[in-house]
């Protein structure tokens, strides 16, 4: 999980031609605008080079920050509306709070506790006091790795269930990722309230 893997990734195949690429980043937009008001601050963690910070602007939000460990993805915001940071979510610090947090995607790369915790106190100290997290991951019987590397499967629910001291699960589901050539893969996705 270094930044040159993820660089090269970028470089090397361009945006659209990764498995997670899609065209409308839909199911992740429709969750936002479904519990959050555009007036929202949205964190997009791992957010790599995708549509959903633009759609987001589209949509009215205007407080939009993408953070990710590639420096090669985050240049794709230089000419938008857009905050970004370069950092490692299991470590980054964050200078301010947020009402959404927005995972797709990388949180499922945090295999080992450590990782976990990281990653889950990184979110305990960016979101804001009843702020909501979305976090879409492989499913229990999704891929057994992205990009190379391995995942743990079912991570939304697993993070639901480390940080239920805090917050309410209000919702959760699964869909199914169809990558660039064709091949399917199960997601699940959570939705939990800070109380
Ligand atoms: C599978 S991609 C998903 C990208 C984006 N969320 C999407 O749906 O298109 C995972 C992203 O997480 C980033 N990433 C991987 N490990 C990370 C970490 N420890 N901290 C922050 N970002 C990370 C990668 O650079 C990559 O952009």
């Amino acid at each position: 999980m270094t930044s040159e893997h993820w660089d090269s990734m970028y470089r090397d195949k361009g945006r659209v031609n990764v498995s997670w690429f899609e065209e409308h980043p839909q199911q992740s937009l429709d969750l936002i605008t479904r519990f959050a008001p555009p007036t929202a601050s949205v964190i997009d963690v791992g957010g790599g080079a995708s549509d959903l910070a633009s759609e987001l602007l589209a949509a009215n939000f205007t407080d939009v920050t993408v953070l990710d460990l590639s420096s090669e993805a985050v240049a794709h915001y230089a000419d938008l509306k857009v905050a970004t940071a370069v950092g490692d979510v299991r470590t980054w610090q964050p200078p301010r709070t947020y009402d959404v947090w927005h995972d797709r995607a990388v949180g499922h790369f945090m295999t080992s506790p450590d990782d976990q915790l990281g990653y889950l106190s990184t979110l305990r100290a960016a979101m804001a006091p009843s702020g909501i997290a979305i976090i879409e991951g492989f499913a229990p019987d999704g891929p057994e790795s992205c990009s190379g590397l391995a995942v743990r499967r079912g991570f939304p629910t697993l993070a639901s269930q480390l940080l239920s001291d805090e917050f309410d699960c209000r919702a959760s589901g699964g869909f199914i990722h169809v990558t660039p050539w064709g091949a399917e893969q199960a997601f699940e996705w959570v939705v939990l309230a800070r109380v």
